[in-house]
C-alpha cells in the first residue's frame, strides 16, 4: 500500500541518513582498503562496517526482509533475489572516489518487492545531496521536485560514460569502441566514477544519459526508482526491458533518446551474469 511504502521511505532516508554520517567522517581520513577482482575493483574498511550498520537497521524494523549488500556478495554470498521485500544495498557507490577524496560517493539503498523496485535512496553526504524515489509519488532532490531535460536529439545530448573495474584487454577494446562511437555522435561525454552519481544527474537533467556494461544491481537498483519517477527511461543497453541481474543498463532522459542511443552503440557487451 502507499502508506507502507511511504513508511519504508521513510525509514530507508534515516538509514542513509545515518551511513553517510560515518561516510562523511571518513572522508578526508587515510582508508584502510583491499583489492576484490583485480587492482582496480576496491573495497574499505568503511565500506564493510555502513554495510552491515545498514542491515541491522532494517533487520531490526522489518526483520522478515530480505538483503543483497555489495560488500555480503564480495564476503562469498551469491546475489539471491527473491520475491520478498528485499533492501538492496551499497553502502559506498564510488569507492574509487572516496579512497581518492573525490565528492562523487553516495549510499545506495533500494526495495523491491515481488522484484520490482519501489523505494531508492540516494545519499551523497559529501556534496549534501539526497535523492528520493518512490513508485508512482515522484523523485526529490533535497525535498525538491526533480525531473529529467527530456532531450531527445541524440546529437544535442550529454552521455555519462564509466570505464569500470574491468582490466580485462577485450572488454576494454569493447568500451573503448562504444566511447568512440558515442563522442563521435554526441555533444559531450562524461564520467563520474559512480554509477549512482550518473543516473541521479541524468534524473535532475544534469546530463541526458548514462550507458554502462560490467555494473552490479546494487549500483542502479536505487538511483532506478528516481531515474523512473524523474520521467527517465531504463532500458538494456541492446534496447529490450531492463535486467537487473545482466550487469547492464541504458538510461536516459526520455524513451526516443534511450532508443537512438541504444541503436548507436555498435556492440553491446555481454557480461557474466550475477
Ligand atoms: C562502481 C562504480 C563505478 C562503476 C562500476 C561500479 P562501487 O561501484 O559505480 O562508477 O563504473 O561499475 O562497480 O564498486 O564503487 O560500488
Amino acid at each position: 500500500s502507499t502508506a507502507e511504502i511511504q513508511d519504508y521511505l521513510k525509514t530507508a532516508i534515516e538509514v542513509a541518513k545515518e551511513a553517510g554520517e560515518v561516510v562523511r567522517e571518513a572522508f578526508y581520513k587515510e582508508k584502510s582498503l583491499q583489492t576484490k577482482s583485480n587492482y582496480a575493483d576496491l573495497v574499505t574498511e568503511t565500506d564493510q562496517a555502513v554495510e552491515k550498520q545498514i542491515i541491522n537497521s532494517f533487520k531490526e524494523k522489518y526483520p522478515t526482509h530480505k538483503f543483497i549488500g555489495e560488500e555480503t556478495v564480495a564476503g562469498g554470498h551469491k546475489t539471491e533475489w527473491t520475491d520478498d521485500p528485499t533492501w538492496i544495498i551499497d553502502p559506498i557507490d564510488g569507492t574509487t572516489n572516496f579512497v581518492h577524496q573525490i565528492p562523487h560517493t553516495c549510499v545506495c539503498i533500494g526495495l523491491s518487492i515481488k522484484k520490482q523496485m519501489v523505494v531508492g535512496v540516494v545519499y551523497a553526504p559529501i556534496l549534501n545531496e539526497m535523492y528520493t524515489g518512490a513508485k508512482g509519488q515522484g523523485a526529490f532532490c533535497n525535498g525538491e521536485r526533480i525531473s529529467t531535460s527530456q532531450q531527445n536529439d541524440l546529437k544535442q545530448a550529454i552521455i555519462y560514460l564509466e570505464g569500470g573495474s574491468s582490466r580485462e584487454p577485450d572488454v576494454l577494446r569493447r568500451k573503448c569502441n562504444i566511447y568512440q562511437k558515442v563522442l563521435q555522435t554526441t555533444r559531450g561525454t562524461r564520467t563520474l566514477g559512480s554509477a549512482a552519481m550518473n543516473m541521479v544527474n541524468v534524473a535532475k537533467g544534469s546530463g541526458d544519459a548514462y550507458v554502462e556494461y560490467g555494473l552490479h544491481i546494487w549500483d542502479f537498483a536505487a538511483s532506478g526508482v528516481i531515474l523512473i519517477e524523474a520521467g527517465g527511461s531504463m532500458i538494456d543497453p541492446s534496447g529490450g526491458p531492463v535486467d537487473f541481474l545482466s550487469r547492464r543498463v541504458l538510461c536516459a532522459s526520455s524513451q526516443p533518446l534511450a532508443d537512438q542511443l541504444s541503436t548507436t552503440i555498435p556492440e553491446h557487451i555481454e557480461m557474466e551474469r550475477d
